[in-house]
């Protein structure tokens, strides 16, 4: 089954990527992806000066099924790579050199300043990445700088940052947004205006795992303080799932939408595709199962394509999406189809009194 979709005109193997994060912190590691099977990956969010970016230990919390102890929901403070640019921008070249076929995505984020922004776009570009990924969105940490997600909840940023790198860059730019505010269609329209080709979503959702009852501190506890950081996994995929339909009923046709947020399975990929998503992004997900997972993704897209008689990747993206309507277009649906069905009983009980009338016609006329 041939599982390939071209989105901004990059032809990708299969529409599974590995998230920014974790699963894409260095070459080794993306290329480990490749050859698992995942079509392309977005690597850890670099900036110009790794040694601003310091990150502390523990950095993750998890929350746990009360019933079988399965991770259905994951908290982190961890911030963007704080690996140097000289050894990314070689690894980049690295990639490309080795895996022409697979997708690479470079994650960007600096500070407000055009200047910054448009040299990370020009150094990173000459490495031959296919796309970049504007990170508009990481909710902790780089916002005590305004970076992120700063970017992403103020619309009028995310349009003139996203309009700095897009008038140099010449391949495609998806800006990533952030699910911690009440519209998630004002910075992602702010974004296209700015010359964005896609929109990712989502990031992750500010978040309290929790607090440890012994200490009273809550968690993850870094000596004795915390923060609170970003949740990810399972548990946002709902949300996730509901801010990709929002997105793909709102922007412009051309636009393409990554879908991200708790997914694990081919069924919830497929469930972000039916939605408007024409690629999938895991990150959390990798960091539990491991990158072989993409075996059962890939096998469950062509069983579902089989299944359900869908010729390419393409016919599946945004099928579900015409079903969704208003409150009060529910509820005059439910009244029409009570009215239909109780036409349809009137007409059983007519026909049924018919045939009692004549069968007692018959018995009687003798
Ligand atoms: C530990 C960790 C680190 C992350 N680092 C980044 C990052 O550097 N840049 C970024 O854009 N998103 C980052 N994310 C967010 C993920 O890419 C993704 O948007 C989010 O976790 C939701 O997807 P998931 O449920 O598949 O993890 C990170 C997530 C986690 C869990």
């Amino acid at each position: 089954m041939d599982l390939s979709i071209t989105v901004n005109g990059i032809r990708f193997p299969n529409p599974f990527l590995l998230g920014s994060g974790p699963p894409g912190t260095n070459a080794r590691v993306i290329a480990k992806s490749y050859d698992a099977g995942w079509g392309g990956a977005v690597a850890k969010t670099i900036s110009l000066e790794s040694s601003k970016v310091v990150n502390v230990v523990p950095r993750y919390g998890k929350l746990r099924s009360r019933s079988n102890g399965e991770v259905i929901g994951f908290e982190n403070i961890e911030l963007i790579s704080d690996r140097p640019i000289e050894v990314w921008l070689e690894e980049f070249r690295q990639i490309k050199k080795d895996y022409p076929n697979n997708v690479l995505i470079a994650s960007i984020m600096e500070e407000y300043d055009k200047g910054r922004w448009q040299e990370l776009t020009r150094v990173v570009q000459d490495t031959g990445v296919d796309a970049f990924e504007l990170n508009f969105s990481c909710p902790h940490g780089m916002t005590e700088r305004k970076m992120g997600s700063e970017m992403g909840e103020h619309p009028d940023l995310a349009e003139e940052v996203t309009g700095w790198v897009t008038e140099v860059a010449k391949i495609p730019v998806w800006a990533k947004m952030t699910p911690n505010i009440t519209n998630i269609k004002e910075p992602a329209a702010a974004a296209v205006r700015g010359g964005a080709h896609g929109i990712s979503a989502i990031n992750t959702i500010l978040s309290v795992i929790g607090v440890n009852l012994d200490t009273l501190r809550p968690m993850p506890t870094v000596e004795g303080y915390s923060v609170p950081g970003g949740y990810s996994s399972q548990a946002v995929k709902p949300i996730a799932l509901r801010m990709v339909s929002q997105l793909a009923l709102s922007l412009p046709k051309e636009t393409s939408i990554s879908g991200i947020g708790g997914i694990e399975t081919a069924h919830d990929a497929i469930e972000f595709m039916l939605l408007g998503a024409s690629t999938v992004q895991i990150c959390t997900g990798v960091m539990l199962k491991g990158v072989k997972m993409v075996d059962e993704l890939r096998e469950g897209l062509a069983k579902f394509m089989a299944d359900k008689g869908f010729n390419s990747v393409q016919e599946i993206v945004g099928k579900s999406l015409p079903y969704f309507s208003t409150h009060m277009d529910l509820v005059s649906r439910m009244k029409e189809a009570k009215r239909h069905k109780a036409g349809e009983a009137s007409r059983d009980n007519e026909w049924a009194q018919k045939d009692i009338t004549e069968k007692t016609a018959e018995l009687t006329s003798d």
